[in-house]
């Protein structure tokens, strides 16, 4: 394949070539922050699972590194699976899952899954440790770690599904990394809460708990949403050391645009708790395996509780990124309106006056035209906030939405990287983030309102590193 430039983008990260999909041991770990990915470095497709790796002095610059862990021992001869990074004593550890298929390679119904450690003593080089902990009797998907140390003692949480074919989280308590009991089920799907959860982790937010995992198979019916077997989202609850988590939330999706998987939250130099995710959906065309690679991580995201509710926004290193900067001033629009010929790096924020507008729709586009490529608008008749993205040459069309915020201000906050998009709605109460495929020509971003006006009323537009 012929490495083009046409998606790769310039302030996310991805892989130098070949694939990458879920985050793995995000970390900060003596004075770097780490970050490792599923990565198949032979090709533009899933394969053998590798972990990539990238370090990071402000999570927002990455410098590759030599792959860290590849498959090949007998139990990770076909892929180290997801997992994660703890420090132990000084020593940068990566537990991660080994995977085998029985049958045929991609035949899910005869697999082995064990968790394996691998540590380092430069950061850069590891070395395999082998099989720390086997699954109890009648689980078979069992697998991506995440552990954490309190109070001397080691928790993990790792995604199973049951005999029933019904996901869970299962709670591991270790006096080592080598040692693990099973302490109890955490938390487990009913009938219809997906058949297998995956990169679970949990972690405490504010006056809460959350445990966040990437559910296969919820059933789902919002008729308005496109929708397909994957979403990623948090349960939130209370939990004291070695006790039940008492749930007080339903799962809730975190991000609700396209492309959004496999969350993976650590602790930032300064204690903020950050996720970032994979930037790209499972069954979804991947247009960039053209210039030989797919996948890309989202920015990372500040984590907060805002009235009881988790919120999150680009950490604020992102703001580094920015270069000039163009002031929008307020006024009204009521036909298109060009803000930049070319935009491949930029980021928007944008105040729109609901109270004062009366456009059926309004909001912003990027492509040659509104209504050709992507739009993201608030429909005034059902007063949502929309996100709809149009590559036909892809059979990438769909919209998602969520309800518009009860206040007259809708803030936007919108960050474009060639090939994605991520929306940060009133300061973190929502977030949409998704693949968007426009061709070198198609990148006018515009300002748009149909049948009337509608009313901005702060702007301010960068140019990003
Ligand atoms: C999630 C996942 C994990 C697994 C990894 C394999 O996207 O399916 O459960 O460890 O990807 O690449």
């Amino acid at each position: 394949a012929q490495r083009g430039n046409t998606y790769y983008p310039d302030f996310h990260l991805a892989p130098p070539a070949g694939w990458m999909n879920d985050p793995n041991g995000l970390i900060y770990f003596d004075g770097l922050y780490h970050a490792f990915y599923q990565h198949h470095p032979m090709s533009a497709d899933w394969g053998p699972m590798h972990w990539g790796h990238a370090t990071s002095h402000d999570m927002i610059h990455w410098q590759h590194q030599p792959i860290a862990l590849a498959p090949g021992n007998d139990y990770d001869r076909d892929g180290c699976f997801s997992g994660c990074a703890v420090n132990d004593n000084g020593i940068l550890s990566l537990i991660y899952t080994g995977h085998v298929w029985l049958k045929e390679a991609g035949d899910d119904s005869a697999i082995r899954e064990v968790q394996c450690l691998a540590t380092s003593t430069d950061g850069i080089y590891f070395e395999k440790q082998g099989i720390v902990l086997t699954p109890p009797d009648g689980i078979m998907h069992f697998r991506d770690p995440k552990i954490w140390q309190e109070n001397g003692t080691w928790w993990m949480v790792l995604g199973a599904r049951d005999a029933a074919n019904c996901g869970q989280t299962l709670l591991y308590k270790g006096n080592s990394l080598r040692e693990w009991q099973l302490d109890r089920i955490l938390a487990h799907a009913d009938v219809d809460g997906g058949y297998m959860w995956e990169c679970p982790d949990f972690f405490p937010c504010g006056d809460h708990h959350y445990l966040m995992f990437s559910p296969q198979g919820i059933q789902q019916n919002t008729g308005y949403q496109y929708r397909n077997r994957f979403q990623s989202g948090v349960i939130q609850g209370h939990w004291q050391q070695g006790s039940a988590f008492i749930q007080n939330q339903k799962f809730t999706e975190l991000d609700n645009g396209h492309d959004f998987y496999a969350p993976q939250s650590f602790t930032a130099a300064d204690g903020r708790r950050v996720i970032m995710a994979w930037m790209d959906m499972w069954e979804s065309a991947m247009p960039s395996k053209q210039e030989g690679w797919a996948g890309c991580l989202t920015l990372p995201r500040e984590l907060f509780e805002r009235d009881g509710h988790l919120c999150q926004r680009p950490v604020i290193e992102a703001k580094s990124l920015r270069q000039q900067s163009q002031p929008i001033e307020p006024h009204s629009v009521s036909q298109t309106e060009v803000l930049l010929d070319h935009s491949s790096a930029i980021e928007l924020e944008l105040v729109w006056d609901i109270s004062q507008s009366n456009a059926e729709r309004y909001g912003i586009a990027l492509g040659n035209k509104v209504g050709d490529g992507l739009e993201l608008y608030i429909d005034s008749q059902s007063q949502r906030l929309v996100l709809w993205r149009h590559y036909p040459e892809y059979e990438l069309d769909g919209y998602r939405s969520i309800p518009l915020p009860a206040s007259d201000k809708l803030s936007l906050r919108i960050f474009i990287d060639r090939s994605s998009v991520e929306v940060f709605v009133n300061d973190g109460d929502a977030a949409m983030s998704s693949r968007i495929y426009p061709q070198p020509n198609e990148r006018k971003l515009m300002l748009f309102a149909s049948h009337g006006s509608a009313v901005i009323s702060e702007g301010m537009l960068w140019q990003l590193k």
